[in-house]
């Protein structure tokens, strides 16, 4: 048999990782999350989440899959045959189709803000017209789609050319400029008139609204998002890496860049909205409505600032949606003994029609667009999108379950002391702590956000 593919170097890994987890979920999922659940209570839920729930589960995937070496299934297998972590990994592979399916809808809506920019029009809609500008967009059956096409074809061509090649170098160019531009427009935003009501927004304590259910289920599920958890992607991921690297301190890395993008995203959107007197939440259109109402008050150095934007954007989607790919593909090029490239051709293909749907269910197929029989996945709304419903089911229930099946496998169905040995944690106080972090509280806070939230749902 032909040696496991690998990574180049740690540093390589590190930032495939951090690839993974920064993406749409911080520049667009998470502001908007932040504005329709209240500011400062969700950070403040995102950051406990984070920190009790994601944090060990992502060191969880790691030994995994380093130990497991193989996709998001077979790792569990590998490590103990007949084992009920493989539930988790079809959790993941589900998951991982679902979520990739309309992330790529999403990534097409970025680059055609780009390709707007950089042709003018976007530069020439006048102020306050982003709102039809966006709406217009979305809400054609066309242009969403072909978008659409575009992106996913250049993530299928990456995940075709395998590891070393695609993946690792697309990651280790793109990330450090995004981290620049971002700080950039932080830095920006924070001398605007609204600066001062966007801290607020975020950063006065009211704790009060941490007794709301909803704004925790919706902090779980963004945190699974974000760090690209319950789906098997840092699984696969991790089984591409030599033996020697240290894990623990991946994680670790990997948890602070991506906060770090989250929280300056937001730092970045909110001065915007509440300079321009917007609505904080606006929903998923939050990103494509505030930033480029900021860019065309600045003329023409606005459309070169959108153009760079919106292009780091998109890179930082594109790997994302990359991870998301090779989850699948991973597992189908072991399942069906087929090779990369024919497997990335067909599931690439499978998941980018199936993306169709979400990509015309913003308007253009009424349908699609106002579906009444799900609306039960959104308490504020009695319609909800086809987008919204894969979105909102994946984040607060698949995910959350995949993660909690990992948690479990690690803590209580794998040896500890082979758990501990993989991560290099064994006869340390920080390891005996994460054992009992995947033993109870982890598994405790999924389960008691995943069951309230489930309960409440069922009760609108
Ligand atoms: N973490 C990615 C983001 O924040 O955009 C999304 C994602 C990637 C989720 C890969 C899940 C995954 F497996």
């Amino acid at each position: 048999m032909q040696g496991r593919e690998q990574f180049a170097t740690r540093f390589g890994f590190i930032f495939a990782a951090v690839g993974s987890a920064v993406g749409l979920g911080n520049i667009w999922r998470f502001p908007y999350m932040l504005g329709e659940n209240g500011g400062f209570a969700f950070l403040i839920a995102y950051f406990i989440c984070i920190a009790l729930i994601g944090l060990p589960v992502l060191l969880a995937e790691f030994t995994v899959g380093r130990r497991g070496q193989s996709d998001a299934i077979h790792s569990f297998e590998n490590i103990k045959s007949k084992s009920f972590g493989k539930i988790g990994g079809f959790l993941g592979v589900l998951s991982g189709t679902l979520i990739l399916s309309f992330y790529g809808v999403i990534a097409g809506w970025v680059f055609y803000y780009l390709f707007s920019y950089i042709t003018g029009a976007a530069g020439n809609v006048e102020s306050g017209g982003f709102e039809g500008f966006f709406g217009e967009f979305i809400a054609s059956p066309v242009g969403p789609v072909v978008w659409h096409f575009l992106f996913m074809a250049v993530v299928i061509g990456v995940v075709f050319f395998g590891i070393k090649k695609g993946i690792e170098i697309a990651n280790r160019t793109f990330m450090p400029m995004l981290a620049v531009l971002i700080i950039v427009l932080a830095v920006f935003g924070l001398t605007m008139d609204g600066a001062g009501e966007a801290l607020s927004f975020m950063f006065t304590p009211d704790f009060n609204a941490l007794g709301d259910i909803n704004v925790w289920g919706a902090a779980v599920g963004q945190a699974f998002f974000t760090l690209s958890l319950g789906m098997g992607a840092m699984i696969t991921y991790a089984s591409y890496l030599p033996k020697e690297s240290r894990l623990p301190s991946a994680a670790g890395t990997v948890v602070v860049f991506d906060t770090f993008f989250a929280v300056f995203a937001g730092l970045m959107i909110f001065p915007i909205v509440f300079t321009f007197g917007m609505e904080p939440g606006a929903g998923p259109g939050l990103l494509f409505m505030t930033l480029p109402e900021a860019f065309s008050q600045w003329g023409l150095g606005g459309t070169i600032f959108g153009i760079f934007f919106f292009l780091f954007v998109g890179i930082a989607a594109l790997s994302s949606a990359i991870s998301l790919l090779e989850v699948g593909v991973s597992w189908a090029m072991r399942r069906f003994n087929v090779g990369r490239k024919p497997t990335t051709l067909v599931a690439g293909s499978i998941i980018t029609l199936f993306g169709v749907l979400s990509a015309i269910s913003q308007g253009a197929v009424p349908a699609l667009t106002q579906m009444k029989l799900f609306a039960f996945l959104d308490p504020s709304s009695d319609t909800i999108t086809f987008l919204d419903i894969l979105d909102k089911f994946t984040a607060q229930y698949t995910l959350a379950l995949g993660g909690l099946v990992t948690a479990l496998f690690v803590g209580w169905g794998w040896n500890r002391i082979e758990a501990l040995r993989e991560t290099g944690l064994q006869d340390t106080a920080i390891g005996a702590v994460w054992i009992w972090f995947l033993r109870i509280v982890a598994p405790a806070g999924i389960l008691y956000i995943v069951i309230t939230n489930f309960i409440n749902m069922i009760g609108q």
